[in-house]
């Protein structure tokens, strides 16, 4: 069996970690395999790049620059995890994916949507997510959870987070209208509520899309004993 790629969305301090973690532990407990990874980054060879970029050292090469080292991380991700992931059967939940380029690389013009198109098309190809769960929030309040869950593990904000709030508010709207462009991929949820909530409707929709998924999971389970 192919298995499924999930993607999570949305600004800083949405809830992306922890509803990947959420989510993740409610597959597993159905005895379904799952991956959890994360972009920029998600296999050794891209975590190399993502230091560079979120530590701000590819800003000074420009946004073209900037887009272009994302999408070398992207290529190893997909070949070394995603990939390889799905081809065993798993669910593949991954904390940012391609919205992110779009929203944070295509905002305000910087590059050209036709260039981040091109990009898109020959580093995603044909691994498009299953599922894309967008957790939209006032950023005000995301990037003040942000900032409490840094001050609790000693880190400081990193290149995008360290931009001001105008920007994050047109990064929420990015996010929103990528939503509404693709309502069968993408599911919009208000990620203001309590993490309760939100799991559940995460849990709400991934039964929706996945039940046969879930359901074949369960006869194995109960025919192995
Ligand atoms: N729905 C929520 N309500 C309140 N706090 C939350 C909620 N979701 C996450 N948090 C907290 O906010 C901080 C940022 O959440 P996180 O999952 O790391 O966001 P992201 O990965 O989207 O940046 C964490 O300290 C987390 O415990
Ligand atoms: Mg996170």
């Amino acid at each position: 069996m192919a298995g499924r790629f999930i993607t999570f969305e949305g600004g800083e301090g949405a809830g992306k970690s922890t509803q990947i973690a959420r989510l993740g532990a409610r597959l597993e407990a159905r005895g379904l395999p799952v991956v959890v990874t994360r972009e920029p980054g998600g296999s050794p060879r891209a975590e190399r790049i993502r230091e560079a970029v979120l530590g701000g050292g590819a800003k000074p090469f420009g946004p073209l620059a900037e887009a272009i080292l994302f999408s070398a991380a992207r290529l190893d991700h997909l070949d070394a995890t995603i990939r390889p992931a799905l081809a065993r059967g798993a669910f593949v939940l991954c904390d940012r994916f391609l919205d992110s380029t779009r929203a944070y690389q295509g905002l305000d013009d910087r590059i050209e949507g036709n260039i981040l198109r091109a990009l898109e098309r020959v580093v995603v190809a044909g691994t498009r997510p299953d599922l894309t769960i967008v957790l939209d929030v006032p950023p005000k309040l995301g990037l003040e959870r942000a900032a409490a869950r840094r001050t609790e593990q000693g880190e400081g904000a990193d290149r995008f987070e360290a931009e001001d709030l105008a920007f994050h508010e047109r990064l929420r709207e990015a996010f929103r209208t990528i939503a509404a462009s693709e309502p069968a991929r993408c599911v919009l949820i208000d990620a203001a509520r309590p993490p309760d909530k939100v799991e559940a409707e995460i849990w709400h929709v991934v039964k929706d899309r996945f039940g046969s998924d879930l359901a074949a999971a369960t006869a194995r389970r109960r025919a192995h004993g």
